[in-house]
């Protein structure tokens, strides 16, 4: 077998233990749990099988066992929304886990960067939204703390909410450009995808300090927009819903990029991911 199919194939095995880790370490019911578990457990023996027979494998294969492992991760996602699973008691937020591995986005975004990101940075936003609301709701805070937790609910809050769409708009396996409603809406709103690349780019490149730069769906006005928000939540844009996120933040790049912002922004359009965009687009549309 081609080195390059092996090491996917590993990879695919190692995400599913990932995904298994973070899965134990959720709230969810214990026979859910299992069942999932049990899902990734057999999708992981089948990719154990291929990689033992040694032999070559046709595309029709790999796209099989790729199919499978978002299958699983889809059913996942869809049955928490369809059980309330978006409905979140007040500090009881939790680190959801990556679509993929931590290195599956290199060579544009190494797996030191992605670990760090997502276990310390993305966690520690988590930990802080749940002691605001903590803070906020679930105890009688004293009315002159009230401003201070309000503040770290919109700054650790914001950026909880934007690393989560942030992992799910990027794939190894990008389309690299628009596709589909998106690309008909990006068309109407801004004369083509190199237009808005460059806008979203250089809405990237001209946060001062640290920040996102943001497409949105704006309901109000039924089109698309581009804004950059500073920290996570200065200069949003009112009732503007997020469908497509960069971090650009120092610790987002620093340590493969150092200060070369613009290099990793250019790198990032490689991973975006223009399916999870559109599907986005679509439940935004529905939202008036
Ligand atoms: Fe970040």
């Amino acid at each position: 077998m081609d080195d390059k199919w092996k090491s996917y194939l590993e990879d695919l095995i190692y995400w599913g233990e990932e995904t298994k880790e973070s899965l134990s370490a959720s709230s969810l019911p214990e026979s859910e749990m299992k069942q999932w578990i049990n899902q990734l457990d057999d999708w992981q023996l089948k990719i154990q099988d291929l990689l033992h027979e040694q032999r070559e494998l046709t595309s029709k294969e790999m796209d099989e066992i790729n199919e499978e492992g978002k299958r699983i991760f889809q059913d996942i996602k869809k049955w928490k929304a369809n059980m309330g699973g978006n409905e979140v008691p007040f500090g009881e937020h939790e680190l959801p886990p990556l679509p993929y591995a931590y290195h599956a986005l290199e060579p544009y975004i190494s797996e030191d960067i992605m670990r760090l990101h997502h276990l310390v940075h993305h966690q520690s936003y988590v930990d802080g939204l749940n002691k605001a609301e903590n803070e906020l709701y679930n105890k009688n805070s004293t009315d002159h703390m009230i401003k201070h937790w309000l503040r770290e609910q919109a700054f650790n809050g914001s950026g909880h909410y934007l690393h989560s769409i942030f992992w799910e708009n990027m794939t190894p396996d990008s389309s690299g450009k628009p596709e589909g409603e998106i690309l008909q809406q990006i068309d109407k709103d801004f004369g083509g995808w190199q237009e808005f690349k460059s806008l979203f780019s250089k809405a990237a490149s001209s946060v001062e300090g640290v920040g996102w730069a943001v497409l949105l769906w704006v309901p109000a006005s039924g089109r698309l927009a581009v804004q950059s928000f500073e920290k996570h939540q200065l200069f949003q844009l009112a009732a503007g819903i997020p469908l497509l996120v960069l971090d650009v933040w120092e610790h987002a790049y620093y340590l493969q990029y150092q200060t070369d912002r613009d290099e990793y922004i250019d790198n990032w359009w490689n991973i975006v991911n223009w399916q999870d965009v559109n599907e986005r687009l679509k439940a935004a549309k529905l939202k008036v």
